[in-house]
């Protein structure tokens, strides 16, 4: 049985999506975290997509925690998908077991409010998808707001993004709700693209997995097998970033990334910059830092922890 005194209580909130199925059995396996909820939000696929493989990722890591679904669209537009990198499912590539539960009845919010108003200490939320269920959740005040110990999320970028030259994936989905976020006032943690491009899956981590001889290390390889593919045809490179378990590997273990404190705007709109990040990285705006900006992490530490997660597994059981 694990201590609970030692563990940081928190919550994921996601889109799975490969990185995100990844970083799902990281924060179940990490004895440092104490998962006590996964909700859904639509992204890298609609939300019954990112929901039906939350529930079917949970299934095959045997973690028994609620997932809800939440938002099926950002705050005030149209939904973006990700099919040319997760495919059509958001989650192509291995079979996967057939959901062992139904959803939580309660919308992720819903679900989220009552495990942070329930704990006895405050919970940290881990978001690895767009911000919108995020956001809806700072809305419900500060009764609420109060219980959350820190936002973690991957997102944004001090430099180039990916979805457009200007914007990485999540916060381009949602640029509202990323903006209501990093203006909450709730200390935050950012894993952007600079820091996420470090985690490559390259070969020899992908045979580290295979070599684990373990289901969850061959469903692994089978994900990040679909994933370099499309990140190899899309970017040209060989090994896809594992973008979504840094931000768990970070809150487990704060010393895994090097960060600044830095003011980070969210470009809403503009020509050709929705959703880009503004990482004030050398104060030139004079405004007051509103988060940890990820700009070096430990690599070989983090791979350690990702293998540890796909290997037999003894947390919580
Ligand atoms: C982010 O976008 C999604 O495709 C990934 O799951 C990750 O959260 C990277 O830009
Ligand atoms: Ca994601």
């Amino acid at each position: 049985m694990r201590d609970r005194r030692l563990t940081v209580p928190c919550v994921l909130d996601c889109d799975p999506g490969h990185d995100d199925a990844v970083a799902i059995l990281l924060a179940a396996a990490l004895p440092e975290l104490d998962l006590r909820a996964i909700t859904t939000v639509a992204g890298n696929g609609t939300l019954e997509r990112t929901s039906e493989n939350a529930l079917r990722v949970a299934t095959l890591a045997r973690l028994d925690v609620p997932i809800a679904a939440g938002a099926a669209a950002p705050l005030s537009r149209e939904l973006v998908t990700s099919p040319d990198i997760h495919g059509r499912t958001a989650l192509d590539g291995p079979a996967l077991p057939a959901p062992d539960r139904p959803l939580d009845p309660r919308p992720a919010v819903d679900l989220l409010a009552d495990v942070l108003l329930a704990a006895d200490e405050p919970v940290a939320v881990i978001a690895t998808g767009p911000l919108t269920n995020v956001a809806l959740l700072l809305r419900r005040g500060p009764e609420v707001r109060g219980r959350i110990r820190e936002i973690v999320l991957m997102g944004g970028s001090t430099g180039p993004g990916n979805v457009t030259p200007a914007a990485e994936f999540n916060i381009y989905v949602d640029p509202e709700a990323a903006d209501e976020v990093f203006a909450g006032g709730i200390p935050l943690r950012m894993a952007g693209l600079n820091l996420t491009h470090q985690a490559l899956a390259t070969d020899a981590v992908r045979a580290r997995m295979r070599a684990l001889g373990t289901e969850l290390g061959r469903i692994a390889d089978e994900w990040l097998d679909f994933f370099a593919g499309t990140y190899r045809s899309r970017f040209g490179l060989d090994g896809p970033p594992v973008h979504d378990p840094c931000a768990v590997a970070w809150l487990a273990h704060p010393d895994i990334v090097s960060s600044t404190r830095a003011f980070v705007a969210i470009e809403r709109d503009g020509r050709f910059t929705r959703g880009a990040t503004v990482v004030d990285l050398h104060d030139r705006l004079g405004r007051e830092p509103n988060a940890d900006v990820g700009l070096e992490l430990d690599v070989e530490r983090f791979w350690d922890l990702v293998i540890g997660a796909l290997g037999p597994q003894e947390k919580g059981v």
